[in-house]
Parts: structure tokens; sequence; C-alpha cells
């Protein structure tokens, strides 16, 4: 990501060093507790009287030092001021030290090529009718953290689903709940963006999903040692029997983890230029042996402040038994989906007939599914 706003950010990052160096800049005197010191206390509200009804209206003004301190901008050095940039000093004289109306906040400023992949976007042309979506709609403000290791159920609760029911369109797409646990909304909406089937650590047992961290210490490694022990040809990617190897590992340990695969976007701009229209529809494109949309494959390694680490996994890792509810498209396992596309290319057969095809050719994989179906319907729910 490509950052515009080296002044804003030297000074973001001069209150970090403020303490080591004798600050450059008067405004630069300026730290997160000076404005903590209102902003922190949880009664902190701005009331104002509705002049027409004569009923309060309040606002409240407290900020939660502890989130945001977890928060992304806090960890890249960026500060209340960074973004509040209007205020360049705090008048300790006036009630209120600085002004009661301060300028909106301009994220443009330091993610220019995000507001440009915005700006083509069906979000922005919304304008024209009078709504205006800020990023923050989106992303929040104080408390906006790295996205990458989130699952799809959680990236889409945490955007799109704030306004969209997808159950209420997409009348032509079956088994919605699937594609919509597995597949992000911005890989069929944002078909430009760059995306990756995503591999995480799940178990067996308790249901639950391993961070990065627990399959360390699982493994009793640290984290840079993780690689050199599983790509034992050296060529940088895991393959199919280096991936077993590992399942080995996590079994002797007694950990019966399975790998939960998703469909997502890579952390780019691009996922930014939804569109009216131009939505992935074609089943094919995806249920097809040489799919682009399952090229890329990543192992990841979740850590706690939201972001991950990426391993490079050989695409025929897809293919292996421990992925849970998923069918490589395209794979041997999923020869019999693969026949939609197929029927679809012969033509002239009716949705419907489809639709009966793949549950009729689907039984064995429905059957042998049924615990994770609960589990899907369990997500569903979260989702709604
Ligand atoms: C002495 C207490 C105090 C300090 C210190 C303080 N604020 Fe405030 N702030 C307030 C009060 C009170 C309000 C509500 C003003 C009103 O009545 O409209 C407010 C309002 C705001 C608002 C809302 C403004 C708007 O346009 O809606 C922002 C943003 C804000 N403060 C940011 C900051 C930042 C950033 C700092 C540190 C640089 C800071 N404040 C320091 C007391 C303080
Ligand atoms: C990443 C940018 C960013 C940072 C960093 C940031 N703010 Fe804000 N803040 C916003 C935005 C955006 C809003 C809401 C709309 C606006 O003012 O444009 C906001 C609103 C506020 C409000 C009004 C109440 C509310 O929650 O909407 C206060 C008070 C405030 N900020 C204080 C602070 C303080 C104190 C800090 C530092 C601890 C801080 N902000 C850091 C972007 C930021
Ligand atoms: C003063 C500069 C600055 C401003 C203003 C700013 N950001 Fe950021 N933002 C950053 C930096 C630095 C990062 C960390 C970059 C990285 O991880 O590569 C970041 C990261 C992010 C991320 C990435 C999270 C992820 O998944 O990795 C999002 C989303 C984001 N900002 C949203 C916003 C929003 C919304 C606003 C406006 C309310 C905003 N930013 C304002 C500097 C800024
Ligand atoms: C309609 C919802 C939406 C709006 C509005 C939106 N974003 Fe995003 N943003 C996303 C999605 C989706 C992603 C991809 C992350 C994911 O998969 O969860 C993303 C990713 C990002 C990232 C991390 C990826 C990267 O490029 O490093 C940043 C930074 C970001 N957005 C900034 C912004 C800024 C700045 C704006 C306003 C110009 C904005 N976003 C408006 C949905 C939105
Ligand atoms: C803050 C609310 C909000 C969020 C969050 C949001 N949208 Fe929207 N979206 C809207 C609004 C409002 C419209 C315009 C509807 C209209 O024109 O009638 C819209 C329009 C759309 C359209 C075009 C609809 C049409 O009528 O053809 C698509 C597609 C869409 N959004 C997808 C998404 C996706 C994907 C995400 C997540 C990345 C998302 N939206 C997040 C509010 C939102
Ligand atoms: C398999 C691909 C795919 C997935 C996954 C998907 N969509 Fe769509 N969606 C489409 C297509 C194709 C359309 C048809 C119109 C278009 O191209 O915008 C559409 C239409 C829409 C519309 C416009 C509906 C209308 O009434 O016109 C919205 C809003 C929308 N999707 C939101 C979402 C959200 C939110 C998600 C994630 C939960 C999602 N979509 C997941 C492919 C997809
Ligand atoms: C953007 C890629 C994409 C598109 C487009 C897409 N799918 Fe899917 N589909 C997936 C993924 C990923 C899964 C989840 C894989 C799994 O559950 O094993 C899935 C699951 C399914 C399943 C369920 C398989 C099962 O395990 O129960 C069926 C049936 C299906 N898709 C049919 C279709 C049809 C028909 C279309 C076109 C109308 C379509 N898909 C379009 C990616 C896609």
């Amino acid at each position: 990501m490509k950052k515009t706003c080296p002044l804003s950010i030297s000074i973001g990052l001069s209150i970090v060093f403020a303490c080591l160096a004798a600050p450059p800049l008067a405004r630069a005197a300026i730290k997160n507790s000076d404005c903590f010191g209102c902003h922190s206390d949880e009664t902190l509200f701005r009331s104002e009287t509705d002049g027409v009804s004569q009923s309060r209206m309040s606002e409240q003004l407290f900020i939660d030092k502890e989130k945001f301190s977890h928060s992304v901008h806090h960890s890249n050095g960026i500060g209340c001021v960074d973004c509040h940039a209007d205020i360049k000093n705090l008048n300790y004289n006036e009630e209120v030290p600085h002004k009661k109306q301060l300028a909106p906040v301009n994220c443009t400023m330091c993610h220019e090529e995000e507001s440009a992949a915005f700006k083509d976007s069906v979000h922005m042309k919304i304008r024209g009718k009078g709504i205006t979506m800020t990023c923050y709609a989106c992303h929040g403000y104080h408390y906006v953290t790295h996205q990458e290791s989130m699952s799809v159920v959680e990236r889409v609760n945490n955007v799109c689903a704030k306004c969209h029911n997808p159950y209420l369109s997409h009348d032509w797409l079956p088994k919605k709940n699937e594609h919509f646990a597995f597949v992000e909304c911005v890989v069929c909406h944002a078909p430009e963006a760059p995306r990756h089937i995503q591999l995480t650590f799940f178990d067996l047992v308790t249901n639950k999903m391993y961070s990065g961290q627990e399959i360390l210490k699982i493994l009793g490694i640290a984290e840079n040692e993780f690689m050199p022990m599983l790509d034992i040809n050296k060529d940088g990617n895991i393959n199919i029997n280096e991936f077993e190897n590992l399942e080995l590992m996590l079994k002797q340990k007694n950990v019966h983890a399975i790998f939960h695969a998703e469909l997502v976007v890579e952390m780019q701009a691009m996922a930014h230029q939804v569109n009216k229209g131009t939505a992935e529809r074609d089943c094919k494109t995806c249920h097809a042996a040489d799919s682009p949309y399952f090229k890329a494959v990543v192992l990841l390694l979740t850590k706690d402040d939201g972001s991950a680490n990426h391993f490079q996994v050989d695409r025929t890792v897809l293919e292996s038994f421990s992925l849970r509810h998923f069918y490589v498209l395209g794979g041997t396992r999923m020869k019999l989906i693969d026949k939609i596309g197929f029927l679809l290319l012969a033509g002239g057969l009716s949705v419907v007939l489809v639709h009966l095809t793949v549950r009729i050719a689907t039984i064995p994989l429905r059957r042998k599914n049924e615990c994770d179906d609960k589990q899907l319907s369990l997500e569903k729910e979260v989702s709604q």
C-alpha cells in the first residue's frame, strides 16, 4: 500500500519518538495522552437540545484507550492529530481547548490508492442520489484493525452485511449458504481484485479455529522456524507431501486439525471497485478444472493484531482429505460438481434442472457433510 502523506506520518512518528528527541515542531508536542486527558472519560458527552421537539440529543465523545491501542493506526504511529489534523494546539484557557466543530477527517490524505479505486465504485456513484458514503461507513475509524486474518463470515459481517442482506438477492445462485460462507462478497463483486484460497487451522473436536500463535506453540517452534521446517525441498512452496507432514506432526501432538478453506481477496485497493452489473456470476469460472480463482493458495498463521503470515501452498493441496467442507472445484473429488459447468455449456437447460442435477449429483457429498452443514447454518445465523 502506498502512503502519500509523508508529512503526517512523520508527525505521527515524531509523536512516538517525542520522548527520545526534542520535538521539532510545536504541533508535535500534542500527544495522544493530552487528548485522552478528556476523551478517555466515559461520561464525556456532548448534548444539545433539539430546537424543534425539545428532545435532548447526546453524542458520546469517549474513546476507548485500550481498543485504540490495538488499532492498526496506533501500531503504525498514527496519532489523534494526524487524523484530526486541524487541531494545531490545545488552549487550556478555554473550556473546550480546541474548536468545538472540527473539520471532517480525510482518510484519503494517507490512502490515495484506495480512494482512487473507490472513486469508480457504485458506492461513490450514489453521491448523485445525495448519499455520501464515507470510508468509515465500512471500516470504522478509531478501532480499525488488520483484516487479513479474518474469516469470510467475519469480513462480511464487518463490512457488506452492515447494509446488505445478500439472501434477498442472488436468486440465480444455488447453495447461498455455502457461497456466502466460503466466498467473500468482493471476490465476485470486485472481480479485478487479486484473490486466493486461504487455509486456516480448524479443530474438529472443539469446533474452533486455531490461531497461528496456538499452532506454533503446539509445534514448539518460533514463527521463523515454521517454513524452514515444512519446506523440505526449499522451493518456497508447500507441496502436498510437505503438507501431509504438517498434518502428521499435529497428529503426533494429539491435535486433530483439519484445514478450513475460503476464497478471499488480497488486501489491495482494487477490492473497492464494486460496481453494478460487473460481478462474477459465471459458474464455470469457478467450477471448472482450471479455474483462475483457485490458482493461488496460501496457508495462514494468524496473529493477535489481525495480521497474518502467509505461506505459499501448492494447488494440489486442495485435494487433500483434510480440508473441511471443501471440494476442489476441478479436482477429482469435485468431478460431479464440475458437470454443472458442462451442463451449462451444453445450453438450453433451465436453472431448475441444473439445480436438480446438482442436488442429485451431490447426494453422496451432502451425506458426508451433515455435520458441516450444521456448522454452516450456525454461521449463517451469525451472519444475519
Ligand atoms: C480539556 C478537555 C479536552 C481535551 C484535552 C481535548 N478535548 Fe476534544 N472535546 C472536548 C469537549 C468538551 C468536546 C465537545 C465540544 C462541544 O461541546 O461541542 C470535544 C470534542 C471533540 C471532537 C468532536 C468535534 C466535532 O467536530 O464533532 C473531537 C474530534 C475531539 N474533541 C478531538 C480531540 C483531540 C484529537 C484532542 C487532542 C489533540 C482533544 N479532543 C482534546 C474536550 C477536550
Ligand atoms: C484514523 C484516523 C483517526 C484517528 C487516528 C483518530 N480519529 Fe477521532 N475520529 C476520526 C473520524 C473519521 C471521526 C468521525 C467523523 C469525523 O470527525 O470526521 C472521529 C471522531 C472523533 C470524535 C467524535 C466522537 C466520535 O467517536 O465520533 C472524537 C472525540 C475523537 N474522534 C477523538 C479522537 C482522539 C482523542 C483520538 C486519539 C486517541 C482520535 N480521535 C484518533 C478519525 C480518527
Ligand atoms: C495519517 C495517515 C492516515 C490516515 C489519515 C488514515 N490512515 Fe488508515 N492507515 C494508515 C497507516 C500508516 C496504515 C498501516 C498501513 C499498513 O499496514 O500497511 C493504515 C491502515 C489502514 C487500513 C488497513 C487495515 C488492514 O486491513 O491492514 C484501513 C482499512 C485503514 N487504514 C482505514 C482508514 C480509514 C477509514 C481512515 C479515515 C477514517 C484512515 N485509514 C485514515 C495511515 C492513515
Ligand atoms: C463498501 C465498503 C468499503 C468502503 C466504503 C471502503 N472500503 Fe476499504 N476495504 C473494503 C474491503 C471489502 C476491503 C478488503 C478487505 C477485506 O477483504 O475485508 C478493504 C480494504 C481496505 C484497505 C486495506 C487494503 C489495502 O489496500 O491495503 C484499506 C487501507 C482501505 N480499505 C481503505 C479505505 C479507504 C481510505 C476508503 C475510502 C476512500 C475505503 N477503504 C472505503 C471495503 C470498503
Ligand atoms: C454503509 C452501507 C453500505 C455498505 C457497508 C455496503 N453497501 Fe453496497 N450499497 C449501499 C447503498 C446505499 C447502495 C446504493 C443502492 C441504490 O442505489 O439503490 C449500494 C449499492 C451496492 C451495489 C449495487 C446495487 C444495485 O442496485 O445494483 C452492490 C453490488 C453493492 N452495494 C455491494 C456491496 C458490497 C459487496 C459491499 C461490501 C464490500 C457493500 N455493498 C457494502 C450501501 C452499502
Ligand atoms: C458468486 C458470486 C457472488 C457472491 C459470492 C456475492 N455476489 Fe452479490 N451479486 C453477484 C452478481 C452476479 C449480482 C448481479 C448484479 C451485479 O452484477 O451487480 C449480484 C448482485 C448483488 C447486489 C445487487 C442486488 C440487486 O438487488 O440488484 C448486492 C447488493 C449484492 N450482490 C451484495 C452482495 C453481498 C453483500 C455479498 C456477500 C455476502 C454478495 N453480494 C456475494 C454475485 C455475487
Ligand atoms: C467466485 C467463484 C464461484 C462462482 C462464480 C460460483 N461458485 Fe459455486 N462455489 C464456490 C465455492 C468456493 C464453493 C464452496 C466449495 C465447497 O463447499 O466445497 C461453492 C459451492 C457450490 C456448491 C455446493 C457444493 C457443496 O459442497 O455442497 C454448488 C452446488 C455450487 N457452488 C454451484 C454453483 C453454481 C450453479 C454457480 C453459478 C450459478 C456457482 N456455483 C458459481 C465458488 C463459486
